[in-house]
């Protein structure tokens, strides 16, 4: 059995993202993975400090987070697109998520060899794609194969999402292939 986390950038009520994320998540299931969702928000993390890290060392919510996206084989992940970025809320948990616990973790562990499948949706007619790109080059680097095809949804509402034919449409079939991606990549 695949399992997924899945995870959103927004912590928006109503957020078109996490509409978006809610159908891949519906996808993945229907497709015979197990998926699991992180409430970026629930966690509260604090914006990641250097200083905070070396007293503290990292915030338990952080722990949790890192040992969720390590059981899972990969994630799907929406995000508002920010000025072009990702947005904060949703680097901070990466950033956070990239710091080892204890001096014999492996480096990077909540993270190389998994798989991600990357959304955004936006009232804005390119529907976030650059922020994916970013997005994209970012996990790259810390070892994340991520799923070729972005599913950007521009000219999103929420109606869109409601919508019963949502997943036969042009941006429905994008996303399902998206989440066919980020499963079939993943290692046996
Ligand atoms: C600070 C800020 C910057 C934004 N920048 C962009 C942008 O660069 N491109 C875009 O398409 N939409 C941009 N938007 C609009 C968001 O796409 C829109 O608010 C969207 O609904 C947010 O996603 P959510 O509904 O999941 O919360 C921006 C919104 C905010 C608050």
């Amino acid at each position: 059995m695949k399992t997924l986390l899945a995870f959103s950038g927004s912590s928006r009520n109503g957020s078109l993202n996490t509409l978006l994320l809610e159908q891949a998540e519906a996808l993945a299931g229907s497709l015979g993975a197990t998926v699991a969702t992180v409430d970026l928000r629930e966690l509260n993390l604090p914006l990641y400090d250097g200083d905070l890290e070396a007293a503290n060392g990292l915030p338990s919510a952080v722990l949790d987070l890192k040992e969720a996206m390590k059981e899972a084989d990969g994630f799907l992940i929406a995000s508002p697109e920010y000025n072009s970025f990702p947005t904060p809320l949703l680097i901070n948990a990466l950033d956070w998520a990239s710091r080892s616990g204890h001096g014999d973790e492996v480096p990077l562990s909540a993270f190389t060899g998994k798989t991600a499948g990357l959304m955004s949706a936006s009232p804005g007619a390119l529907g976030g794609l650059r922020s994916l790109w970013a997005l994209r080059t970012l996990l790259q680097n810390i070892g994340v194969v991520v799923a070729p095809t972005l599913a950007a949804v521009g000219g999103a509402n929420a109606e869109l999402f409601a919508d019963e034919h949502f997943l036969t449409s042009s941006n429905g079939r994008r996303l399902q292939k998206t989440v066919e991606e980020t499963l079939s990549l993943i290692r046996p």
